[in-house]
């Protein structure tokens, strides 16, 4: 069976900045992938990439078969429509509703009546447990509430892939238990394929079939959660730790202070 997502040997470069070097992903049918890394290793720009919304230099992306790099502009929204993408700050409409905003793609892209697109819109937003928010503004929402009418604009036009940019970073721990939980609930009830891309390691484990961790442009690992955390490659190993002496900071941090130095 072929993969529902595949990245073959993509490279991207900005300028003299080399961000993915050779990187080859396949995600598997009804697959949650986690993709972890350092903070400007290249994650966000692998998602647009896999979006059809940067071009690699080299390398493709096949989406349930079909090479999206070479598409036409309507083919590769036909493409585009299988996909709900949660970006890394809720990206949400600040003028609209949370009804218009789950529901925008709705209106656009599908002939379904008004009636039909509440339903829908209704549906979407108790499957994030925000049933009844749908008149308040993004203004009027928390961090985390705002996440999850994101995801619900991201499910409304029932996609077959999820692709989600840290949705948890800067929420309180409870909240991120809470978005990892729904990401589980929407890959057992919607059966989606998805790529999530976290640092937070609890919730990491929690969703992961497998992990992958991105370091200086390359995927240096890519395995199942039990595999993942016994992996010996030291920078791995760090990153588990969270510590910051290793070969995991291009820039190592300054020494440690000795007691009295740090009493001055
Ligand atoms: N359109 C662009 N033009 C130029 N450089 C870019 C562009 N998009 C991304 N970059 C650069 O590519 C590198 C990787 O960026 P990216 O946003 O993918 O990082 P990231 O792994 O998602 O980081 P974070 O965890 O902080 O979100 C960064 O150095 C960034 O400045
Ligand atoms: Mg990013």
């Amino acid at each position: 069976m072929s993969s529902v997502i595949e990245v073959a040997n993509v490279s991207k470069a900005f300028g003299p900045k080399v961000v993915l070097k050779n990187v080859n992903i396949q995600v598997e049918q009804g697959e949650s992938l986690v993709i972890m890394g350092g903070s400007g290793t290249g994650k966000t720009v692998l998602l647009r990439i896999i979006m059809g919304l940067l071009t690699p230099d080299s390398g493709h992306v096949t989406i349930d078969g079909k090479t999206i790099q070479g598409l036409s502009i309507p083919e590769l929204f036909e493409v585009r429509k299988q996909i709900g993408m949660c970006f890394q700050m809720a990206a949400l409409f600040d003028s609209m509703s949370v009804f218009e905003n789950v529901g925008f793609a709705l209106k656009r892209h599908t002939k379904m009546t008004k009636k039909e697109i509440a339903l829908r819109v209704d549906e979407c937003l108790a499957m994030v447990g925000l049933k009844g928010s749908d008149k308040l503004k993004p203004a009027e929402l928390s961090g985390g509430m705002k996440r999850r009418v994101g995801f619900a604009r991201a499910i409304a036009l029932k996609p077959k892939i999820l692709l989600f940019d840290e949705p948890t970073t800067g929420l309180d721990p409870v909240m991120t238990d809470v978005i990892g939980r729904i990401i589980l609930d929407l890959k057992h009830e919607l059966g989606v394929t998805s790529i999530t891309i976290t640092h937070d390691l609890k919730s990491a484990f929690m969703i992961a079939d497998r992990v992958a961790l991105i370091f200086q442009g390359e995927c240096l690992a890519i395995e199942r959660p039990e595999a993942f955390k016994l992996n010996p490659n030291p920078v791995i190993q760090q990153f588990l730790r969270g510590d910051a002496d290793g070969p995991f900071l291009q820039d190592p941090p300054p020494p440690k202070r000795t007691p009295q130095e740090a009493n001055v």
